[in-house]
Order: C-alpha cells, then structure tokens, then sequence
C-alpha cells in the first residue's frame, strides 16, 4: 500500500503500521492470531497508553481486547468480495475510500463528522465555524499527527467493555428530541440524515422536531433551507439546481437510524448491532464477543444468519441459504420499486425542462411539479441512503414501510407529471 499523502497518509500508517499488519487490505488480522480477551475492565483500561491529543488508538485498545479488534480489522478482507476495482465499503478501510473518492485530504473537515472522530479535536480546537468546515483535512495534518479515521471511541466513551455512547457532537446535538437505543445511535450517529448546513447551529435547531417519518423529515429541511447558512458547502439539506431551479432536499443522507424506527425487527428489541455485530465465538478459546465487521453483510455472515434462522425458521426458511434467498427477494421487490421512481424522477425532470423551454405553463404550476420532484426524490433516498447501483440493499429494515414510501413517492411524481401534460 503506497499511499502517504497527507493527513490520510497519517492515518492509514498510523493504523496498519502500529498494528503490523502486512498490508491491511490485504492482511486483515486473523482471530487466530491474537490472544484471548482480558475480562474486567478497570485492569484493562489501565494497560491503554494515552497518545498525543489526550487519545487511546486502536492498536492500544487491541492489546486489551484483541477479538474485538481483530473481527473489526477482518472487515478490510471486504474489499475484493464487493468490488472488483479495489473499492471498498469496510469502516476498516474510511480512509482508503475517501482517498480513492477525493485525492490528497482535499476533502473538508465537515465530511469528517461521519468519516473520522477526529473531527471532534479539530472542532474542539477551532471552533465550528464556516472556516474550519469548509477547510480540507490537509491543512489539520500537522497539529494532529496521530489522527486515525476510526477509533474505538467513535461508540465507546471510554472502556470499551463499559460504556456505548456515541461520540459524533453533531449528531449529539442535532438529534436533540428523539431518544432511540444507544445501540441504534452507536451506528445512527453516521448513518442518518445529512444537515451540514447546519452544523454552526447545532444548538438552536433540531432534526426531529417533525419526526423521523419521510413526511416529518421533508418539512424539517423545508424548515431548515430558511434558517442554514449556504456558506457551507456540499450539496446537503438543500440545494439548487440552476439550470430547472429544482431544489434537493437531504442529498448525501444515509437514513438507515430513522428508517429503521417502528420497524417490526425494532418492535422485538433487535438494534443494527443485533444483525450486523452478531455474538461470535472465538474456535481458539470458546470466548464469546460482539463481532465488530459491522459494515460486513449479514447474509454473507454465517453467524449472522444462524441468528436470523432463531426466529424466521418458524416461517419455514429452514437453512443459511434459504435465509439468504428470502433477503435477496426483498431487496428485489424493493430495488423493484425504486427503479421505478428513479425512471418517474427522470421524467419529470424532462417534463420541467421541456415546460420552461415553451413556456406552456405558468409559473405557479411549475413550481408545484418542482415540489413534486423534490419530495419524490427524498421519498427515494429515505429507503436507499446513498446512491449507486446499488438499490435495494436495506430492504431488510423496515420493508413494508420502505415499499410504502416508494409507492407514495411514486404517486407524487406522478401527479407533478401529469401537472404538465
Ligand atoms: C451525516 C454523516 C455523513 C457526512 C457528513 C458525510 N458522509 Fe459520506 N457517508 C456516510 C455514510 C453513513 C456512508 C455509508 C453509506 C452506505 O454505504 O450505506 C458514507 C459513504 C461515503 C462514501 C462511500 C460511498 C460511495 O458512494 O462510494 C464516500 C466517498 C463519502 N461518503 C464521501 C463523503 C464526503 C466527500 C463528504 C463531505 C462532503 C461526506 N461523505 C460526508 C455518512 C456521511
Ligand atoms: C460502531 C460502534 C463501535 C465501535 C467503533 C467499537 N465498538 Fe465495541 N461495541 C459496540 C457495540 C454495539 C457493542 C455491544 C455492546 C452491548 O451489547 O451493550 C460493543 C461491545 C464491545 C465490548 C464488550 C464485549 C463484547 O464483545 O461485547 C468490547 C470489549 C468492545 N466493544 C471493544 C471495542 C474495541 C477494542 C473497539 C475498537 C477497535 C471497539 N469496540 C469499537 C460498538 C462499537
Ligand atoms: C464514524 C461514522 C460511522 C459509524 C459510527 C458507523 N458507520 Fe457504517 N459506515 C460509515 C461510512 C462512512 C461508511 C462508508 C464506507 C465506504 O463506503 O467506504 C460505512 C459503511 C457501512 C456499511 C457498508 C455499506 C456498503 O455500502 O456496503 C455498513 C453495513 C455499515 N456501515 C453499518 C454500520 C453499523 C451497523 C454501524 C454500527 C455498529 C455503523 N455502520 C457505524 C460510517 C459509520
Ligand atoms: C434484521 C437485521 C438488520 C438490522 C436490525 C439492521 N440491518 Fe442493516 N442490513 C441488514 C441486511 C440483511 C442488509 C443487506 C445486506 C446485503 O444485501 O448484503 C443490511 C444492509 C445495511 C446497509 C447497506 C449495506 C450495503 O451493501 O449497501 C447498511 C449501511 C446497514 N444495513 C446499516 C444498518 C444500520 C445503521 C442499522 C440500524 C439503524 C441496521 N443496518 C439494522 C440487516 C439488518
Ligand atoms: C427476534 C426475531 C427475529 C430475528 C432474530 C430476525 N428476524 Fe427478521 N423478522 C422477524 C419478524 C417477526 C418479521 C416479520 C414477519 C412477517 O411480518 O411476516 C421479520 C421480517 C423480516 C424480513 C421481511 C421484511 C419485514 O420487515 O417484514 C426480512 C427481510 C428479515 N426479517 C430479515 C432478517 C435478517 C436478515 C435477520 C438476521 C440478520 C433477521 N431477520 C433476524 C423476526 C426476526
């Protein structure tokens, strides 16, 4: 791996180099390698040495609690299963994919709210302010030298054996009236709506002030455009295209926290960790952990689809593969019908344009397909969180209230359609 650029260079060596590892992505540590856990946390906690910055990395914790560490480090073995091209989707791997994505750490410290916990040192440093936001990760390099993309202090204030809190101060504030599982807000804290513009007044304002439904949250970004503050940058809460004056409304937003809510796997207690850090015992030693590959898939975990099959074998799916086929059906079902809204925005898009062109109709009409437009779209990415090829994948979620969303989106757009024909 010959990648030392920067503030990403830092990071990635800082990472596999403390942790010996010959070549992350191609290495991965294997369980096997490492020793049995300690137990107590208190003795644990105190072997940790504190680095520069006041921070604990992942190479200190690990020699604390090597099975964890080790599952999680497993997670950079994903990289050619998904993606010929040497992409990855690993958290193991942040900051290879942002390297890959935006070259030389050119890519603003506000990105960082999801991507790195450093963005707490650096804020904490200097502030919240446009500037800093706006700034790309390079120009932090030097003060903070240490910096790692992922640490275990991202969900463990401290101990990891002993707390389970989220670290993200952005979404800490943000998500001020809505109290969801800690183990939801652990993964929730990156995986949830994007409100960068929104980042310099975190205090005053409140993502779920109309809820966490596609509905409540569209009138929130509507709420929020008159309030953000458009010196930020990237496309969140709100943006404009000039050329057919359509506005976006929570583009680059991952929702998988708030679609997640009410759903049936909720309503028995389950929590993302439930699926995807599935409980994992050690063949070395017969130890029992919380395996932490949480951006593996779960059906291509055995141990997580032998999880899967405690309840749904009483529906008659009666092995791992079978299991896997009943996910896969939903996600086409799912995938199906966003599709279909994806080729409805399409359209619509088209009929705007080709309107504005002619003249045909006024400007009260357009506006109102305009809406349309937007709404249909989030209505989209509230099931799907980022894009790409790949639709459909969250299927397992929320289903019946993902479908539904995508059919409701699906009747908006058309309706905008038929405003102009
Ligand atoms: C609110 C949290 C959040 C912020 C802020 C954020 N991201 Fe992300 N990003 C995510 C999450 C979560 C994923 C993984 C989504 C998935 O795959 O389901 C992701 C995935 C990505 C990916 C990989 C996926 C792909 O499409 O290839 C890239 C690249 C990326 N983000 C770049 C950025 C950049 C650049 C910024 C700043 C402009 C940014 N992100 C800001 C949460 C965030
Ligand atoms: C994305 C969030 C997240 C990160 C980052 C994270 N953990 Fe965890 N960790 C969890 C969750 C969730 C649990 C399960 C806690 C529970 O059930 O109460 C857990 C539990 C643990 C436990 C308790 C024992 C067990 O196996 O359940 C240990 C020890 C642990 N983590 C170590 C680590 C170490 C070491 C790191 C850094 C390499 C780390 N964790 C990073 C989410 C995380
Ligand atoms: C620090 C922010 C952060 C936290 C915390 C976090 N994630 Fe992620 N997650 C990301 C980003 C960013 C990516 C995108 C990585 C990429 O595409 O390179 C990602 C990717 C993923 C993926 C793979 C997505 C894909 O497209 O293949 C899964 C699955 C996932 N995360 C699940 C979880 C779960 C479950 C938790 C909680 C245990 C969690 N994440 C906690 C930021 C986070
Ligand atoms: C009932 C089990 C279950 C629960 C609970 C669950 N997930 Fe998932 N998740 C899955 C499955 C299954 C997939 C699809 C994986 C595949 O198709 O490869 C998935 C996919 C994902 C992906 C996208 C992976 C990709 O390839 O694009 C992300 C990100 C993710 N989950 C995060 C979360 C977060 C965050 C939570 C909690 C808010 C959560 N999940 C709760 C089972 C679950
Ligand atoms: C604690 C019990 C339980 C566990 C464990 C469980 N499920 Fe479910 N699952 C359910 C129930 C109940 C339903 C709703 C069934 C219905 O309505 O017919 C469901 C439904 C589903 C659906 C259909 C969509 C939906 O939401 O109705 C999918 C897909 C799914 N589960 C995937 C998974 C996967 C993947 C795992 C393991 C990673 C898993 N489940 C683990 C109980 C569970």
């Amino acid at each position: 791996m010959e990648r030392k650029k920067l503030g990403l260079g830092v990071s990635v060596v800082a990472l596999c180099g403390a942790l010996a590892l010959a070549g992350c992505a191609a290495g991965g540590a294997n369980s096997a390698d490492v020793k049995a856990p300690e137990t107590g946390g208190g003795a644990a906690a105190a072997e940790v040495t504190v680095g520069a910055n006041g921070v604990s990395h992942i190479a200190d914790w690990q020699k604390v609690y090597p099975l964890q560490t080790a599952s999680f480090l497993n997670g950079a073995n994903n990289i050619e299963e998904r993606d010929g091209d040497n992409r990855s989707h690993s958290h193991a791997l942040l900051a290879e994919e942002m390297e890959a994505f935006v070259p030389d750490a050119t890519y603003a410290v506000r990105c960082m709210a999801c991507h790195s916990s450093w963005f707490k040192e650096i804020t904490e440093s200097h502030g919240i302010t446009v500037d800093v936001l706006n700034a790309p990760m390079a120009s932090f390099a030097d003060e903070f030298t240490d910096m790692e993309f992922w640490d275990c202090r991202t969900c463990h204030e401290d101990d990891p054996a002993n707390t389970l809190k989220p670290t993200n101060i952005v979404f800490n504030k943000i998500s001020k009236s809505y109290n969801f599982p800690e183990a939801d807000t652990v993964c929730g804290q990156c995986h949830y709506a994007d409100t960068q513009k929104m980042y310099t007044q975190l205090d005053i304002d409140d993502l779920y002030k109309n809820g966490v439904s596609p509905e409540g949250m569209f009138q929130t970004f509507l709420e929020f455009e008159e309030v953000m503050d458009p010196e930020i940058g990237g496309n969140n809460v709100m943006s404009l295209d000039e050329e057919t004056g359509i506005k976006m409304y929570g583009e680059g937003s991952v929702v998988d926290l708030e679609n997640f809510q009410g759903s049936n796997h909720q309503n028995l207690g389950m929590t993302c960790a439930s699926c995807h850090m599935p409980q994992t015992t050690d063949p070395e030693t017969g130890e029992t952990y919380t395996s932490h590959d949480a951006s593996g898939s779960p059906i291509e975990n055995p141990v997580a689809l032998e999880y899967c099959l405690t309840c749904h074998k009483n529906q008659g799916i009666d092995s791992p593969e079978a299991m896997k086929e009943f996910v896969l059906d939903k996600e086409d079902q799912l995938a199906e019908g966003q599709l279909q809204l994806r080729e409805d925005l399409v359209t619509l898009k088209e009929a705007i344009t080709a309107a504005m062109a002619d003249g045909s109709v006024d400007e009260d009409t357009l506006d109102e397909a305009r809406m349309a437009w937007s709404k249909g779209r989030w209505y989209l990415r509230y099931t799907y969180g980022h894009e790409g090829e790949n639709v459909g994948k969250k299927a397992a979620h929320n289903f019946d209230q993902m479908m539904d969303t995508v059919q409701q989106g699906h009747t908006i757009v058309t309706e905008g359609i038929n405003l102009l024909s």
